[in-house]
């Protein structure tokens, strides 16, 4: 059994959820009715209300002590002072140096590193500035009006979910389209809605070596080129944001049009990193130091705050109760709020790429659940799809709610129901509808005898379903900063306590082996026969259909 399970914190909440897993919520709020003020907490303007959940002051209690007993507190200042946490590939972590003013100290192997964020952050103002004014242009003199990311998994999802989330702060001049998948129809579909005279594609890729970004930038080239007639037009229509310089010369692409980042911040951390120069040029440079200002001020929070006062703390251990004591497989991200359509995207890698991880730090296999399927779609369009699984299904599914006060879009009624939506959700799926409410309820409606005894059993909603409501006015660089930055703080809690790397991908890197091994099978003269019978029989049928 390991440490954790036998520690006196685990075998704590252990009995603890034994205690009250038979509690309802109901019961709990009529008979407190300061719940919400015992359990919501506020940062400057976001409201996160976790009064909805399957606890009382004793599960909170309970729960400090397990991240106490796991050194949270440490490992929050080892994170932050730049320690090598990423031990598997002896990295530093420190996505929060981005995020930092300019007369910080963060040291990485007795160096500040803040110096170089800055200088980067001055070389995309400078850029985003001139493109956005049409100082720089393309090839023929023309003013950029597409801006092209080629990149995958975190050097796309971040830029792609910022971009669309803050689009009333986008420019009206300005289309951002992303391309991430080898599939030739993303890049296909893309380029049939450019015009390559005012084009600019952004190659994103901290490795600079990934098939899928590389191809895209290649077929993205020949179009260019092919387009404008002159290779001397890839100067000026293209950029790219690596940490490996040589590859991008190599590409081709001007160097003066190449921005770095370090192998200290990770892929799905990297939004902040000049990965994020399709939002700052989308959103304008002031704007995106509003998103950057927005992460640091919830780093001051995490690192200060005592942990039951603890944003990121109390989500991530709020998970870790339901996840580890409760046994529920996943947790279901619902944005009401159409601009945050791909939050839900962008946390399922941010947080099973991080923490979907079946050894701990020490290489042992965890005797213990670690990270589940987080999943979602915006409200109300999920509530006519799977709310009915929530709401009635087998399995409990926690769920996070998020929406701000006010729309961007105040037309007629529309903000008002949306959010009478939200709230009517996380209520119902706390109360439930007792079998005599739902039999009052038929009666009311005239049933009577076999057929109100027959629906019964389908009118009955169990409750006790949890859910934590996150609220924020409007939804401005500076709100979403502090979003983003409450789910990367959150995963690095429960990582710590389940004694996990959060922070490297080797499942990932797999399958990139795997592809860049079979490929050239699939155009092979002779067939096949070196993998197991599926496999052989999957790349023969391909060898022997295939039209081009
Ligand atoms: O998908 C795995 C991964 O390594 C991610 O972590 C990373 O964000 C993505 O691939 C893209 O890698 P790169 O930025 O090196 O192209």
């Amino acid at each position: 059994m390991s440490n954790l399970i036998s520690s006196s914190a685990w075998q704590a909440l252990y009995s603890h959820q034994s205690d009250i897993r038979n509690l309802k919520m109901r019961e709990l709020f009529a008979t407190d009715s300061s719940r919400f003020d015992k359990f919501s907490l506020q940062i400057d303007g976001l409201l996160l209300d976790y009064s909805k959940n399957l606890i009382t002051e004793k599960t909170i209690e309970l729960l400090i002590n397990l991240a106490s007993q796991s050194n949270l507190s440490d490992w929050i200042k080892r994170q932050f002072n730049g320690e090598k946490i990423n031990t598997s590939e002896s990295r530093a972590v420190l996505h929060t140096a981005l995020r930092c003013p300019p007369n910080s100290t963060v040291l990485v192997d007795g160096k500040n590193v803040i110096p170089d964020v800055h200088r980067v952050l001055d070389h995309i103002r400078r850029y985003s500035n001139s493109i956005r004014s049409g100082i720089t242009v393309g090839h023929t003199g023309k003013q950029i009006r597409h801006i092209v990311n080629i990149g995958i998994g975190g050097s796309a999802l971040g830029p792609l979910m910022a971009c669309e989330a803050l689009k009333p702060f986008g420019s009206k001049d300005l289309t951002a389209h992303f391309v991430s998948n080898v599939d030739a129809t993303d890049i296909a579909e893309t380029l049939k809605k450019l015009d390559a005279e005012t084009t600019l594609f952004i190659v994103s890729s901290k490795t600079f070596t990934t098939q899928e970004t590389l191809t895209n930038a290649h077929t993205a080239r020949a179009w260019l080129v092919k387009r404008l007639g002159s290779e001397l037009a890839v100067a000026k229509h293209f950029a790219a944001v690596s940490t490996n310089l040589s590859e991008t010369s190599k590409f081709g692409i001007n160097p003066e049009n190449v921005f770095e980042f370090w192998d200290w911040v990770g892929g799905r951390y990297s939004l902040w990193s000049a990965i994020g120069l399709p939002i700052a040029i989308y959103i304008g440079m002031e704007n995106f130091e509003r998103l950057l200002a927005g992460g640091h001020a919830m780093d001051e929070h995490f690192r200060n705050a005592p942990l039951e006062k603890n944003m990121p703390a109390i989500l991530g251990l709020l998970g870790i109760w339901y996840g580890n004591f409760f046994g529920t497989g996943s947790y279901a991200i619902l944005p009401y709020d159409q601009y945050l359509q791909h939050f839900p995207a962008y946390l399922q890698q941010l947080e099973m790429e991080s923490n979907g991880k079946r050894v701990d730090r020490e290489g042992n296999p965890v005797d213990y659940d670690t990270h589940f399927v987080v999943w979602g779609e915006p409200g109300t369009n999920g509530q006519h799809s799977f709310y009915q699984l929530i709401h009635q299904g087998t399995r409990m599914v926690p769920a996070d709610f998020l929406a701000p006060l006010n729309s961007y879009n105040p037309i007629g009624e529309h903000h008002a129901m949306l959010l009478s939506n939200c709230f009517a959700q996380t209520e119902s799926l706390m109360l439930g509808k007792t079998e005599a409410e739902a039999r009052a309820e038929l009666i009311a409606q005239g049933l009577t005898g076999n057929s109100l005894e027959s629906l019964l059993p389908c009118k009955v909603f169990p409750g006790n379903r949890p859910t934590n409501t996150l609220l924020f006015n409007q939804l401005d660089p500076y709100t979403l900063g502090k979003l983003i930055a409450l789910y990367e703080h959150k995963i690095f809690v429960q990582s710590v306590v389940w004694n996990i790397n959060a922070f490297d991908q080797w499942g990932v890197e797999f399958g990139k082996q795997l592809a860049n091994k079979l490929l050239p099978e699939l155009r092979s003269e002779e067939a096949i026969s070196t993998h197991d019978s599926s496999t052989n029989n999957l790349i023969n049928i391909y060898r022997k259909r295939r039209i081009s």
